[in-house]
């Protein structure tokens, strides 16, 4: 079986970009339950507290985001005897080896990645100078925490794709320098809902909930604010319920979420509502949207209820983290020419 890795940001809370793009398929890809003993370790996820502050971010905030994720993701079907879990900065190889890397990636390479450039963009000249070192090189981060397990399949959303094309190349580069040292890893991204648009903005994605709280649901939303964000979402003129991205984004958009949740394919939920109104679909996204969510909200309630629980499975999580990344950073060392440390 393929090693699978992924990571998700602590920063605002989990949405259904989030959800229907990763989170969900991570659950699907955790193998077949193993004895405590015999764990496999296939199917690694992480929540990246270090990417969390590469933005100004608030201590406390950042604290309880984290715990909060930790619990959505066990909410949402991550099970401690199928697959690991932990906190990245747990996990010291993560920043050790992006050190190395720092010095393997190029200066050309970050300025080009498609984050960097729509942030430096929208900003002045000015706050550019101010974005921090570490936002700048958040991409090497997110490619040590990619090879420091040997991955072989990254399970992403479609924004992430460019990210992970970066690991697969620092990878190469590393190999070829230094010697077979890093798997090289590949993105997979779910047949529908790689990119679940703002239901505002159906031509920006749907990201963190501050920027665009209209247009973004969140996982723990009531069914209440999911039925009146859907309902006001911006459809387009016409009235046909076709899938059309360019002409027709707000529609495709509702209707990529509906088959996302229901399992039907686009094609299906065109025939099912052919001739309706916008109305009626809308209400019928509302309610799939609403079931789909509620028994991860019900799980929530139930772990949040034990926080030292959650505490304790992180802990684990790092433990057994720390033991598979530790030999691939001395490998990585060992390959680059560091002088092993001998023993006192
Ligand atoms: P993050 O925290 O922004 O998002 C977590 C996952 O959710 C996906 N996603 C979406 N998918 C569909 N539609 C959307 N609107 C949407 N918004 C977000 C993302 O593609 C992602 O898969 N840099 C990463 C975190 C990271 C990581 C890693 C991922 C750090 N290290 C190593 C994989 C492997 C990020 O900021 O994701």
């Amino acid at each position: 079986m393929a090693r699978v890795f992924s990571g998700i940001k602590p920063t605002g809370d989990m949405h259904l970009g989030n959800y229907l793009g990763a989170v969900r398929r991570w659950v699907d890809s955790q193998p077949a339950p193993a004895t405590p003993e015999a764990r496999q370790h296939e199917a690694i996820f992480c929540v990246v507290d270090l990417h969390a502050i590469t933005m100004p971010w608030d201590p406390a905030e950042l604290t309880e985001s984290t715990l909060r994720l930790a619990t959505m993701l066990m909410a949402a079907g991550l099970e401690e005897d199928r697959s690991l879990l932990f906190v990245q900065s747990h996990v010291r190889a993560h920043a050790e080896l992006t050190w190395l890397l720092n010095c393997v990636a190029s200066f050309g390479e970050l300025r080009r990645m498609t984050q960097f450039k729509d942030k430096s963009a929208k900003q002045g000249d000015g706050e550019v100078e101010s974005l921090t070192v570490g936002f700048f090189d958040y991409p090497v981060l997110m490619v040590s925490d990619i090879l420091l397990y040997d991955t072989a399949e990254v399970p992403v959303g479609d924004d992430q794709r460019q990210h992970v094309e970066l690991a697969r190349d620092v990878a190469i580069r590393f190999n070829s320098r230094f010697g077979d040292t890093f798997v090289v890893p590949k993105a997979v991204f779910p047949p529908i809902g790689a990119r679940v648009m703002d239901l505002q903005r159906p031509d920006a994605k749907m990201s963190k909930s501050e920027d665009s709280p209209q247009g973004t649901i969140l996982v723990l939303d009531d069914p209440k604010a999911i039925e009146r964000k859907i309902k006001s979402a911006v459809t387009d003129s016409g009235s046909e319920i076709r899938h059309d991205r360019d002409e027709k984004p707000g529609v495709s958009n509702l209707i990529e979420i509906y088959g996302a949740v229901t399992g039907a394919s686009i094609a299906d939920v065109e025939k099912e509502f052919d001739g309706k109104q916008y109305g009626v679909f809308k209400v019928a996204v509302a309610d799939a949207v609403v079931e789909f969510l509620r028994p991860v909200q019900a799980r929530y309630a139930q772990l949040a209820a034990d926080p030292g629980e959650v505490e304790r499975r992180l802990a684990v999580g790092a433990d057994a983290a720390t033991a598979l990344a530790d030999p691939v950073l001395a490998r990585a060392t060992r390959a680059a020419g560091l002088l092993p440390r001998r023993s006192a």
